[in-house]
């Protein structure tokens, strides 16, 4: 068979299992990364195994997320990553030093490696040829132990890209017809495999807007080979050596394929509070701005705020619009500052941030009660930004600088000459400068792990009962995000080391009522609707239901990384096998489970609802290994009772 690239890569670090599109596949992995918000909680787990020293090739903390100090807890966080990563042989890339996928791509990924990364925009690594994943803290603590990722074989489809993309249309308006067309679900159990001549027009940076983007359709992953682009920008970096080609097979075989002609496509904007909600700019009738951010993974990149600066050169942000930038990494920053970019935008109204990801998760800069906010990130589920009624719509930095100028969302065509948008230069030197990069030490015997008031300890789960009685806790509708069930902000990022506290804010924006309602019930089940748990990796969306008693989950469908997560910390995730069930079940329902260990293990679970008196069966979407850990109580336990 004629191999696609990801086949390749994933040939390469085999394990063990069946490469068939939807079994089980083991694989291992060469980089980990994890950021201060996800990353606490996988040193947590990592330091429960007891062994002396990451085993990956390289493993990178980043503390990027949450860089306010505005008490104790943050600092502590900080201080605690940079420990870990000085005892167990981590590199630690500082607080100012960037953003961790755009850092990971400039600074240390390989093409043809693979990837594991606490949060799920790690597939932005893609843009370079790694095979890039993201998962929760717990699979990401079992890499750095030498343990294999294990993944579904996904279904490897084709994105064909044809012509080339006119001024004033960018990658963000690609991986925006993406969602258009395939949905925030579209992407499930699926790579997708970039080619075509349309490649040429793209930068790594543009690239990586698109891989970045791919897990808003819940892909596990996406890539673009390794070719000349690739390959001038590890030249750029200085990291010629690093450099490997890939590209897939002639006539590689894939699942499916998926054209899109760069010439036809027109700025694009994901209108409130799904990614996938997406129309032509054209189309939105005078949307009126109160607050434009540019920056955070996805776009902010040296030639992102070099195109905002051309639109904005000696114009003026509108009066009633906020405008704010935080560009991707420092070098991106660094090269901005020499280049007079900042200088540019600064000129224009621009408000300069740290280089960190800050407003993209509701850290800073929230939008005024009801306002509308427009931004270059990949995310506009309701309170994202730290305000739960604002309304937050995703574009491109052209369109985000367009409309920044005129107070309307804005087509950037209609306030700037798109030809002056077109071939964007490069930097005509790249400044490599990784004094902000702690490098691992040889000995690490005498390294105190600092561990401030704001640590505790990571909660673990009981075995699995043979007879589960629990209370429904809440009924959710469709698409509940991990940043429903914990709300991403300033103030959730700092607990982000204390489940205990953390547990008190669980579902607390659109359900006030359930942390007092899990303590009275103590034994409890979720029931969800369609792509449960989409969204972040929050490893802490399944830890704080857990510590709250929270026994299963059942929705209609789930997503992957949430479900990975549930079944790390021992909560079963149970699928309808009929959705008229869903509608039966009511809040405060009593279910019970008899068997229930001998029944997972036949993949078919059935319950009774007591309080109806009436039955109903559940699917067990997972492996046997994945059965066996819930059993054991989670990942961790189930290690240390081998
Ligand atoms: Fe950070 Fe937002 Fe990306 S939180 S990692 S900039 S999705």
């Amino acid at each position: 068979m004629n191999k696609s690239m990801t086949r390749k890569i994933i040939e390469d670090h085999y394990i063990s299992g069946n490469m068939v599109a939807g079994e089980e596949v083991a694989i291992r992995i060469d980089h980990t990364l994890t950021h201060d918000v996800t990353g606490t909680q996988a040193y947590l787990a990592f330091e429960t195994l007891g062994i002396p020293r990451v085993k990956t090739e390289k493993s990178v903390s980043y503390i990027d997320h949450n860089l306010l100090y505005t008490d104790n807890k943050n600092m502590d966080d900080h201080l605690y990553l940079q420990s870990i990563a000085k005892k167990y042989g981590l590199y630690l890339s500082r607080a100012g030093n960037g953003i961790c996928h755009i850092v990971h791509l400039e600074r240390f990924g390989i093409p043809g490696k693979t990837l594991l990364g606490s949060d799920s925009h790690t597939p932005t690594g893609g843009a370079i040829g790694m095979l890039s994943i993201g998962a929760g803290g717990m699979d990401v603590a079992m890499a750095m132990a030498g343990e294999p990722l294990y993944i579904k074989m996904p279904y490897i489809i084709n994105v064909n890209l044809k012509g080339k993309l006119r001024g004033g249309v960018s990658a963000k308006d690609i991986i925006l017809e993406m969602l258009r067309r395939i949905g925030v679900k579209g992407g499930l159990g699926k790579v997708f495999e970039y080619t075509g001549q349309g490649l040429d027009c793209l930068s790594v940076y543009d690239r990586a807007t698109i891989a970045n983007m791919g897990a808003e359709m819940g892909a596990t992953t996406s890539i673009f080979p390794s070719d000349e682009t690739v390959h001038k920008f590890f030249t750029h970096q200085k990291r010629e050596a690093d450099w490997v080609e890939l590209y897939p097979d002639k006539d590689a075989y894939y699942d499916g394929v998926i054209e899109i002609d760069l010439n036809t496509l027109e700025p694009m904007v994901a209108k409130p509070h799904m990614p996938d909600n997406v129309v032509k700019v054209s189309e939105l009738k005078d949307v009126k701005v109160n607050q434009v951010f540019i920056g955070s993974c996805t776009n902010a990149s040296y030639t992102d705020f070099v195109k905002a600066a051309k639109i904005m050169e000696n114009k003026v942000v509108h009066d009633d619009v906020s405008l704010s930038i935080a560009p991707g990494s420092r070098q991106i920053f660094s090269m901005l500052l020499r280049d007079g970019i900042i200088s540019k935008l600064v000129a224009s109204g621009a408000r300069v941030l740290e280089c960190g990801c800050g407003p993209c998760v509701g850290i800073g800069q929230a939008p005024n009660t009801g306002g509308i906010s427009l931004r270059t990130s990949n995310r506009n589920f309701r309170g994202r930004g730290g305000t739960l009624d604002a309304y937050l719509y995703l574009a491109s930095p052209e369109v985000a600088a367009a409309t920044a100028l005129t107070g309307y969302i804005t087509d950037p065509r209609d306030v700037i000459d798109s030809k002056l948008l077109e071939n964007i230069e490069e930097p005509r030197e790249y400044i490599i400068n990784d004094n902000m990069v702690i490098n691992p030490i040889e000995t690490n015997e005498n390294i105190e792990i600092i561990r401030g008031p704001n640590i505790k300890p990571m909660p673990v789960n009981d075995p699995m009962e043979e007879i589960i009685e629990a209370r429904v806790v809440a009924k959710f509708g469709d698409n509940i995000t991990t940043d429903d069930i914990i709300p991403a902000s300033a103030q959730f990022s700092a607990l982000r080391s204390n489940i205990p506290a953390i547990s008190e804010i669980t579902f607390g924006r659109i359900d006030p009522g359930f942390y007092s309602r899990a303590k009275e019930y103590k034994k409890s089940i979720i029931i969800g609707g369609e792509n449960y748990g989409q969204g972040s990796s929050r490893e802490h969306a399944a830890i704080a239901p857990m510590y709250l008693g929270v026994k299963a989950v059942i929705a209609k469908s789930m997503a992957r990384i949430h479900k990975n997560n549930l079944v790390n910390h021992g909560v079963i995730p149970l699928l309808f096998a009929d959705s008229a069930a869903y509608d039966s079940i009511e809040q405060g329902d009593c279910l019970y489970i008899e068997d229930a260990i001998s029944q997972i293990r036949t993949k078919k679970v059935k319950i009774l609802n007591k309080t109806k008196n009436t039955f109903f069966e559940t699917i067990v979407d997972l492996t046997d290994r994945e059965v066996e850990l819930i059993i054991a109580g989670g990942r961790l336990r189930f290690i240390q009772n081998k």
